[in-house]
């Protein structure tokens, strides 16, 4: 039976085919709002082509002190510090596996707060190992504002030792299977151009297979003089578009579709997803536009997204 939300919001479809993997349109919802994955269904009912629920990390934790997220309405953005507060990876699944959706689900990892940057890799592992299964894909969020010292896992040696430790998991796990399960590697906006040079080095070196770009933003260059330049957390929405864009588009034009790209970053518009697609994007993802603009913001992007999808992303 149709849900009322299936009536309001039925999907539109755009099928495009990304790491292998069908989607059956371009637009999904970005981590970081169904953190547990107990909302698989009533979001896939909004019409969305994909879902990535995280980031979770390998034991629960709590995440930071309220409050730790604001809406600034007027510049329609979010500022939050939510810390990746989660239910740990075993009861996600759990949940993933009671819901009914079928279609491509991304899950989201990191790593717990108090586990010492040095020994990262084995959460992330945990995560992919628990989550293998369920996921379509796997993203090793290493860009959050939020959790102490992440984002060093995006420096190029780092990066290749992540990425090599859980490529050598996923072999073992998955052995010879024909299900492939691509891992991404999910950005941050506030990278200098020579850290981003680097790490798509990196990424072509380890044999990365896809890339999200990008998270929250630390800058605050809009915000200086206000009360929010001091307040700790990551900003999306749209204030970070255009940090976000610039990052996109110089890893999209240092790797020449050679490995696909996911846009992220102050999507509040179908011109907006239109946009990251003209700059190579293959698939888009929305937070901050969906609270703003509610699920209608769906079907906008994928309409403006259609038929823009680089030919050299399709597989
Ligand atoms: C996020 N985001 C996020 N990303 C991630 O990889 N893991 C997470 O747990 C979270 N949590 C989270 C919470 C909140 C409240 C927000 C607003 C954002 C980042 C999100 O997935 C997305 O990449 C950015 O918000 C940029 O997209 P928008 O919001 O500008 O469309």
């Amino acid at each position: 039976m149709l849900g009322i939300a299936q009536v309001l919001y039925p999907q539109v479809l755009a099928p495009t085919t990304v790491f292998g993997i069908t989607f059956p349109n371009t637009v999904g919802l970005a981590a970081g709002f169904d953190k547990n994955a107990t909302h698989i269904d009533d979001f896939a009912a909004l019409g969305f082509g994909f879902l990535e629920v995280g980031t979770l990390t390998p034991r629960p934790q709590p995440g930071n002190p309220r409050p730790r997220v604001f809406r600034l309405v007027e510049e329609q953005a979010l500022l939050n510090r939510f810390g990746f507060n989660n239910v740990g990876i075993v009861e996600a699944v759990k949940n993933i596996r009671r819901s009914c959706y079928r279609g491509v689900l991304g899950v989201n990892i990191g790593k717990n707060a108090d586990t010492p940057i040095e020994n990262a890799v084995e959460d992330y592992r945990c995560c992919l190992r628990e989550s293998l299964e369920v996921a379509s894909y796997i993203t090793l969020n290493v860009s959050s504002p939020n959790t102490v010292g992440l984002r060093s896992l995006q420096a190029a040696e780092s990066l290749k030792k992540l990425l090599s430790e859980l490529y050598e998991e996923r072999e073992r796990l998955l052995g010879a299977s024909s299900r492939k399960v691509p891992i991404l590697i999910k950005l941050a906006p506030d990278l200098e151009k020579e850290e981003l040079a680097e790490i798509v080095q990196a990424l072509l070196q380890a044999g990365g297979e896809g890339v999200i770009a990008t998270n929250t933003t630390m800058s605050r260059k809009d915000f200086l003089g206000t009360r929010w330049e001091s307040e700790a957390g990551g900003i999306s929405g749209a204030p970070l578009k255009p940090l976000a864009m610039q990052a996109f588009s110089q890893v999209a034009s240092l790797l020449q579709g050679r490995i696909p790209l996911v846009a992220s970053g102050g999507i509040m518009s179908g011109e907006d997803g239109r946009e990251f697609m003209a700059h190579g994007a293959s698939l888009c993802q929305v937070y901050t536009g969906f609270i703003y603009r509610g699920p209608s913001l769906i079907a906008e992007v994928v309409r403006a997204c259609e038929r823009r999808i680089p030919q050299n992303h399709q597989t």
